[in-house]
């Protein structure tokens, strides 16, 4: 009876517990009456009064364990003492990753002006992403993009992709002409990992392919794009460049999103910024992917999201994009 009163039960575990030890078939209850039978009657007028109000005790401690902390929640607490009225208690939401933000920004951009989000493996092999791009075998610009390769063998070496073109190809060798597709994702270069340079970084490219395609509507949609992402007034310029998949080909420059053009720390006083590289598809990479150069052109671009997500927001160390800091991450807005 001591041990019984002793014990407080005060988690449906303990009343679990309280009941295998004393109310079950094998348990103490049973155990004592089983003993009762074996004594003489004289002892049992006396023994039998108290065996019973010792189980009535234990049995009704068990019900009251079983009110407190019963099977059923609505039963857990008396129903007047939980006020309905009080504010629910909320959880937290994530935020959405800044790359996230602005390549669904990117994206919707270009949906607007008829583009398609086309994807592509991120374990490419060389024809994909060299050759039918117009990287001749053992060309030196192979080496403008520094490759991890997963397996070498003769001519046809798999790698993971170094830029999202090679999307390009795959998209033009699937169909046939018009193209009009945006093409997002992860990219790698074996670079040492700075501020200013990482291992993976993310691209977004853009391919366009139709009769009568000139490098005119490649300005004029590449200076729509900048408009809406970063704002009406904003400048862009172009400077001749060299890609091995495009001719001509140029670097697209922006007026500064800092400074707008007065000259800052981040356009290291010139008032301007590059934020991607683009051009006409060379014919011959028209001609790899089975379409008629003499027929269709096109234009290609390709930037970088993480550039445009640090002059958007400011970053001034890439590392942040994948440390996962709370700090960091907090900072961009919830989307559900
Ligand atoms: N693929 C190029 C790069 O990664 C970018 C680019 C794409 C340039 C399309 C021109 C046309 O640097």
């Amino acid at each position: 009876t001591e041990e019984i009163e002793q014990i407080t039960l005060s988690s449906a575990a303990d009343v679990e517990n309280y009941r295998l030890k004393f109310l079950v078939s094998k348990g103490v209850i049973k155990g004592l009456f089983e003993e009762f039978k074996t004594v003489s009657s004289e002892e049992k007028r006396v023994l039998g009064k108290v065996l019973n109000e010792f189980k009535q005790l234990a049995e009704n401690k068990y019900q009251e364990g079983q009110e407190l902390f019963g099977k059923s929640n609505v039963t857990a607490t008396k129903r007047d003492e939980v006020d309905l009225t009080l504010p629910g208690e909320g959880f937290q939401l994530g935020s959405r990753h800044p790359l996230s933000l602005v390549r669904k920004e990117i994206v919707e951009i270009f949906k607007k002006l008829g583009f398609v989000v086309a994807e592509g493996p991120e374990i490419e092999d060389d024809w994909h992403n060299f050759s039918a791009l117009n990287f001749p075998p053992e060309h030196p610009a192979r080496d403008m993009q520094d490759t991890f390769f997963i397996k070498k063998q003769d001519g046809n070496d798999i790698a993971l992709r170094t830029h999202t073109s090679s999307v390009q190809v795959r998209l033009m060798e699937a169909g046939k002409p018009p193209f009009r597709a945006i093409m997002p994702g992860r990219v790698y270069r074996n670079e040492a990992i700075s501020a200013r340079a990482h291992c993976f970084f993310h691209q977004v490219e853009g391919l366009y392919v139709d009769e009568n395609v000139s490098f005119a509507d490649l300005k004029q949609t590449l200076f729509h794009f900048v408009q809406e992402l970063y704002g009406e007034g904003t400048k862009v310029r172009f400077r001749p460049s060299y890609f091995p998949f495009t001719e001509p080909s140029a670097e697209m420059d922006i007026s500064c999103t800092i400074c707008k053009g007065q000259g800052c720390q981040l356009c290291k006083g010139s008032g301007w910024v590059e934020i991607l590289g683009c051009g006409m598809v060379d014919p011959n990479v028209l001609e790899n992917c089975g379409i008629d150069s003499k027929k269709y052109s096109g234009f290609a671009f390709g930037m970088g999201i993480e550039r445009i997500t640090n002059l958007k927001y400011e970053i001034k160390d890439l590392r942040l994009f994948s440390e996962n800091d709370v700090r960091f991450l907090s900072q961009f807005e919830t989307e559900i």
